[in-house]
């Protein structure tokens, strides 16, 4: 893509030519990878900050690109329709990087209130470095001086919950929960969200030190300002980090002590760290080497142990049958957009297709290793049905030995607007509304608890 990214870091130039530029440069690159490859921000990330063009930035660049690529994504609907407004021809094919060096340009202009000439100027830069997008340097320059003079007015006017998000998206969710319910989900989508930590003991007094707060279900919130690897508690191992949603499913085990309990989809660990703390003995099966690893760093940090098994869930095989299972199952993630503005962008219906398919797999080898009188507990981080209620009622009416064992409206933290009449768990990204929007939500999470009777 940006050709010459080499010839960028090392030629030497003015300093003030410089500053910002390696920045953007790292947002164009990780644009490109989500938008045009379809590729999820969360892995290129790691990629990037491991020897790819975010690995020698300072931690201030890193944090300014991350926000730049956040904001684009977030906002990209709007931005989309402004630049269109100063495009007469719309946007040119094979023009290389062209389309995200302008969104990011545009999202700096529009929302992150960057001094025009300083965005522009790194923008045309970046054209000029890109072989394919060079010869539209001008009109990178045109396009922007508009969207710098009119482009706030512009997106100000236009009904940010529905632009931004894409139209399948849309009409899913209101066609299953309403448009008021869908319209709450996407103006959650334009916030960053506050960052939650699952704490082994004592929340208040984590709360006080990392300048968070408590909430109902013991999480401890923060609004992040740094690195997360420097806050108090992460070196000694005393938290994780964990959307307070997600801290549900685990629960729902109620007691696990002493009990065998298998995590079948279980890397990057949040649940498994949950279940061990509560004094189970936990197998960890995950199909990806690279995410079990994972785990097991994460494990070690925290001091906590498990047995680890490299193999597919929906065919292993081991020699014991267990008292409990959590299968927190791979899915369309679109629970949480609002912490991953990517997903509205790389999946696809033919994605959430794909997953049930896996899902009902998974559900049925997790339904044969359980115990008689064992529970299971189904979750997914999806707003999505097919990933959710209707799969849960399709494992119920294809296998006997299975009964839904409700979840009582006072069970998680009192929070009963989170447990449907039908005993089952969903979560909104717009409940837990505390007194500010950057303070409130969680992750939209399905779970459903099941009792294996014979
Ligand atoms: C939603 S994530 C699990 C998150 C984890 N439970 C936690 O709380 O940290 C889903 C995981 O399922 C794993 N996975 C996907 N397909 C699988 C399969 N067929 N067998 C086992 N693990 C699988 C993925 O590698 C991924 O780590």
């Amino acid at each position: 893509m940006i050709a010459a990214n080499k010839q960028a870091r090392g030629k030497s130039r003015a300093p003030d030519a410089q500053v910002g530029l390696p920045a953007r440069r790292a947002a164009v690159e990780l644009l490109d990878a989500v938008l045009r490859k379809k590729q999820p921000l969360g892995d290129i990330l790691s990629r990037s900050l491991d020897g790819g063009a975010m690995s020698d930035l300072p931690q201030r660049d890193r944090a300014l690109a991350r926000l730049i690529v956040a904001t684009s994504l977030r906002r990209k609907g709007q931005l989309d329709h402004v630049l269109n407004a100063f495009m007469e021809r719309g946007m040119p094919e094979k023009s290389g990087s062209l389309y995200p060096i302008l969104l990011s340009a545009a999202a700096q202009l529009v929302f992150l209130k960057t001094p025009p000439h300083a965005a522009i100027d790194l923008a045309v830069r970046l054209a000029q470095y890109d072989p394919r997008a060079k010869r539209y340097d001008k009109l990178v320059n045109a396009v922007l001086r508009r969207v710098a003079d009119q482009g706030e007015a512009i997106a100000a006017g236009l009904d940010a919950a529905r632009f931004n998000t894409p139209d399948w998206l849309w009409s899913r969710w209101v066609q299953r929960w309403g448009e008021d319910r869908a319209r709450a989900i996407a103006e959650t989508h334009l916030i960053e969200p506050p960052l939650d930590l699952t704490v082994k003991t004592d929340p208040e007094a984590w709360a006080e030190r990392v300048d968070g707060r408590v909430l109902p279900t013991q999480s401890v919130r923060l609004l992040p300002k740094g690195r997360i690897d420097q806050l108090p508690g992460f070196a000694e191992g005393a938290w994780w980090v964990q959307d307070t949603a997600a801290s549900l499913p685990a629960r729902l085990l109620s007691d696990v002590s002493g009990k065998r309990v298998a995590d079948l989809c279980a890397a990057p660990g949040g649940k498994t760290a949950q279940l061990v703390q509560a004094g189970a003995s936990v197998v960890a099966v995950d199909d990806s080497k690279t995410r079990l690893k994972l785990l097991e760093g994460n494990l070690a940090r925290l001091g906590l142990e498990a047995e680890t098994v490299l193999a597919d869930a929906a065919t292993w095989q081991p020699d014991e049958r267990f008292d409990a299972i959590l299968l927190d199952a791979p899915c369309s993630a679109t629970g949480t957009i609002r912490r991953h503005p990517d997903i509205s962008y790389t999946k696809s219906p033919q994605d959430i297709e794909a997953l049930s398919a896996l899902q009902a797999r998974l559900l049925d080898n997790a339904a044969r290793l359980l115990k008689p009188g064992g529970r299971l507990v189904y979750s997914t981080c999806s707003l999505e049905v097919e990933e959710g209620e209707a799969q849960v009622a399709a494992l119920l009416a294809r296998n006997e030995s299975l009964r839904l064992d409700a979840i009582a409206a006072g069970e998680l933290a009192g929070e009963a607007d989170w447990i449907w009449p039908s005993g089952l768990l969903r979560t909104f990204p717009y409940q837990l509304k505390l007194d500010s929007p950057e303070w409130s939500g969680l992750d939209g999470f399905f779970a459903a608890r099941l009792i294996r009777t014979g």
